[in-house]
């Protein structure tokens, strides 16, 4: 793929060769998956999260697919032909590795490709002292083993206790506590991975950039459920008949993820945002670019394609080089001249445009698919 156009960018002062990112997740796990991510040629990677605490994960599978049968309404996990990816669900808990575990082979894959962005996903608890001096030492070891930024993960939806993951992403307080502690100890960016679960994702974001932050990554998967079998009346996943909350990722959480985005990046259109949720082309990732993000990270498609997405990242690539040409005569050529085109198109509802009184067909103009005829427009409204 040496004949591809420059793709790069520079996002949070970090110059990549391309803006494509694998997202914190199995892709990221060890350092053979991202040394195959970047022969494959993605710009940067998220590692998966680490922490301090022992880590020990559920028996049985960790994630599963949600697939919808072709032309069909069958919605199960069950894996079969005929069937469209969904979504991903997962109940995964960061890396079970310990820190020790991960600093040297930091060191080994930045050393090995000094052109690639390599990002730590960290975490640690707010509730005490202790805890936030976690945070530093978290930081301090990744980024002398080299790292280019660190992501904190404040939004993992698996959490039990209060001041962890997602629920610190659900506190502007505690949000603010952990980014300025990390702040008092690192020499590289930090960005911060919120959770869409928040009730206003725009003041955990505003708490975040206020603490020093220099970028929000987003979403994270949003809390799920795995449906319930029709034969067994049991949950698809389950331990002896358990399952707890886990998060939902892929196809589904695209549309959620882009309104997540819009709202933050038309709160605060100057700051740096990495887009996430449901990419697998470069047409998803338009969407993100389009509201503003500088960079995009994938997580679902790449599990499926694999294990790290060498025919994603291809896609990408080659799908944002021929969108360049495409676009190459309104003179852009780079994603800064198209970054944010779209942020200004979401506006309040009142602010849509209504038909006058005599074109006033209540939205059945072409037999809008899911309504009944328009009784009202015929009683003479
Ligand atoms: C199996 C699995 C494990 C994940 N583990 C982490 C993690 O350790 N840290 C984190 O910040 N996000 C984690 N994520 C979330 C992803 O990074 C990503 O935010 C989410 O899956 C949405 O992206 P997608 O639609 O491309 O999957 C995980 C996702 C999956 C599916």
């Amino acid at each position: 793929m040496t004949d591809l156009p420059d793709l790069s960018t520079t996002f949070t002062g970090i110059r990549f060769e391309n803006p494509f990112l694998l997202a914190s997740a199995p892709p990221t796990e060890s350092e053979s998956n991202i040394n195959r991510a970047f022969e494959a040629g993605w710009g940067g990677v998220v590692t998966k999260t680490i922490g301090l605490h022992p880590v020990d994960n559920v028996v049985g599978p960790k994630t599963k697919f949600v697939r919808l049968d072709d032309g069909g309404s069958r919605l199960s996990m069950a894996k079969r032909a005929d069937s469209t990816l969904l979504a991903s669900w997962n109940w995964e808990l960061i890396s079970d590795k310990p820190l020790e575990w991960w600093i040297p082979r930091l060191t080994t894959v930045k050393r090995a490709w000094p052109g690639r962005v390599l990002v730590a996903s960290i975490m640690a608890g707010s509730g005490s002292d202790e805890e936030l001096r976690h945070w530093q030492t978290l930081t301090s070891a990744v980024q002398d083993a080299g790292v280019d930024a660190i992501e904190l993960n404040l939004s993992c939806p698996h959490m039990d206790r209060v001041d962890m993951g997602a629920n610190i992403g659900k506190d502007p307080v505690l949000t603010s506590v952990v980014v300025a502690a990390v702040r008092a100890v690192a020499r590289v960016p930090i960005w911060v991975k919120l959770t869409p679960a928040a009730s206003s994702i725009v003041e955990e974001a505003g708490a975040v950039f206020h603490a020093g932050a220099s970028a929000v990554s987003s979403s994270n998967t949003f809390p799920a459920l795995p449906p319930i079998d029709p034969e067994t009346l049991e949950f698809e996943v389950n331990v002896d008949g358990r399952v707890s909350y886990g998060g939902l990722g892929g196809p589904a959480i695209l549309p959620q993820s882009l309104a997540k985005m819009a709202e933050m990046t038309q709160a605060f259109p100057d700051r740096e945002f990495s887009g996430i949720g449901g990419i697998s082309t470069f047409d998803h990732a338009l969407s993100y670019f389009m509201l503003g993000c500088g960079t995009v990270q994938v997580a679902t498609a790449a599990m499926l394609d694999h294990a790290i997405g060498p025919n994603v990242i291809t896609d990408l690539r080659t799908g944002m080089a021929e969108f360049l040409d495409r676009n190459a005569d309104r003179g852009w050529h780079s994603l800064a001249d198209f970054r944010g085109l779209r942020r200004g198109s979401v506006v309040p509802h009142a602010r849509i445009r209504r038909p006058d009184a005599a074109g006033y067909k209540g939205g059945y103009e072409d037999d809008a698919e899911g309504y009944a005829a328009a009784e009202a427009l015929a009683a003479g409204r």
